[in-house]
């Protein structure tokens, strides 16, 4: 060539006999294609080598399976090139985000979305993709970038975690407020009522020897619409309802007070567990008697003191082995209260087993919620458990329910000991 440049050229000679034998041909100039293919491999290594520097993850796939990958995607998916290429992309996802992937991939749309990816070792990670068609050996396939976003939900979700916290313990304080208020304003007209029901009662023994000796001299008279001669025997019954009534509703207030922390004076001191259990238990034998329980109390291993409030601890015993013997059946059955000292732990547990109606798995997540009650028609407050959880965490120990193989229900509240491990 004249400019001294090399051409590529192709060409063809043939001898024509129509043409007496003369040889004709062609020559055609391939320097131009040459040129766009050694480009066209150029610009594809230049990509590859970007793509392997890349810290986002790049897939390219042909109708899903996956032909090249980079080396971020390889980290990210926790495998080799050779792992991953020859695999469909769908096998990589979430199993719940398989079909919206599917959708996804061939989408001309341009737009990120956010997918769950499964790696090789199964752990799930959460990616962005996008996917656009790019030219590759002569065929067009999908190019996907992947953007590993995990670390970014996982703060996200801790931080809105914090917020919901932070918005239920406001919300606990508020309650907190108001249930105090209402405890008290219940409990002034009801301390009336316990307080005169007594005095009305004796009233009625007095008035009882004067209304017979009326009805002996002037025959039989009626009281309220009703015949002297019934409601002579049903006024004791009215008044001790009154009294139960009442004595219900300082129960509740009592339970509502603890709620919101006005217990807890008195120092701490050291416990003897066996010694609470054993009077805790004591004071349950009115609701022993009428639930037909069985309650046998046991000691296991070399229990130690715990340093806290004999009363609180003795609260949650209560509460514990209350809920034991509501949950038995109508014709009785076990509880079983053990103190069990765990030295090496440094620990003492109190176990309340019963072999009662159990617990439902999604009732379990709800037992401790103030208020939570299955029994609110029998009489149940729902703090029982939101107050023992409360003292026991206060004595910085922990309390949790779970049900028995079979049936039943285990509670333990562990304690740590004044004294520590023993080493
Ligand atoms: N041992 C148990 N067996 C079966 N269910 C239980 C047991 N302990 C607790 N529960 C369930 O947990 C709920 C909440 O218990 P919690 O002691 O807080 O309130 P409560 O017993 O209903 O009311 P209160 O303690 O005021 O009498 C109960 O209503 C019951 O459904
Ligand atoms: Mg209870």
């Amino acid at each position: 060539m004249e400019d001294g440049a090399l051409r590529f050229l192709r060409g063809s000679l043939e001898p024509s006999p129509a043409q007496g034998g003369r040889v004709t041909g062609y020559v055609q100039d391939l320097t131009e294609l040459a040129r766009t293919q050694a480009d066209l491999k150029e610009s594809e290594e230049r990509y590859r080598e970007l793509s392997m520097a890349a810290t986002e993850g790049i897939v390219i796939h042909d109708g899903g399976t996956i032909v090249d990958v980079n080396n971020a995607f390889c980290r990210l998916m926790g495998g080799y090139e050779t792992d991953l290429t020859g695999k469909n992309l769908l096998e990589l996802a979430h199993p719940d985000d398989v079909s919206l992937l599917a959708a996804r991939l061939e989408s001309e749309r341009d737009r990120s979305e956010r997918f769950r990816l499964r790696t090789l070792a199964g752990d799930t990670v959460v990616v962005e993709i996008t996917s656009r068609s790019a030219p590759r050996h002569g065929r067009i396939v999908r190019m996907s970038a992947v953007r590993d976003i995990t670390a970014a939900i996982r703060a996200e979700e801790r931080a809105e975690g914090q917020r919901r916290l932070l918005a239920q313990t406001d919300r606990l304080r508020s309650l907190g407020t108001l249930v105090a208020g209402v405890a008290h304003e219940i409990n002034n007209p009801n301390s009336f009522v316990m307080f005169n029901a007594p005095l009305i009662e004796r009233a009625w023994r007095d008035a009882i020897s004067l209304l017979d000796e009326v009805e002996r001299e002037k025959g039989p008279f009626t009281l309220a619409g009703m015949p002297y001669a019934r409601v002579r025997g049903d006024v004791p019954t009215f008044i001790e309802n009154i009294l139960s009534g009442a004595r219900r509703i300082q129960e509740i207030v009592e339970k509502l007070r603890t709620f919101v922390g006005g217990a807890g004076p008195g120092e701490m001191e050291l416990v003897d567990p066996v010694k609470v259990v054993e009077e805790a238990v004591e004071l349950l034998a009115p609701l022993v008697a009428r639930t037909r329980g069985t309650v046998t109390l046991r000691s296991v291993g070399r229990i130690l003191p715990i340093r806290g409030r004999a009363a609180e601890i003795g609260q949650v015993v209560v509460n514990l082995v209350a809920n034991a013997l509501q949950a038995l059946p109508e014709k009785g059955g076990q509880v079983t209260v053990k103190t069990v000292g765990e030295a090496a732990l440094g620990t003492v547990a109190i176990v309340v087993e019963d072999d009662g109606a159990g617990i439902a798995p999604e009732e379990l997540e709800k037992i401790f919620d103030p208020f939570y009650t299955t029994r609110r028609g029998a009489g149940g407050s729902g703090l029982g458990l939101s107050i023992s959880h409360t003292i026991v965490e206060d004595h910085g120990g922990r309390l949790t329910i779970e049900p028995l193989p079979g049936a039943g229900t285990r509670a333990t509240a562990r304690f740590p000991v004044a004294a520590g491990p023993d080493r």
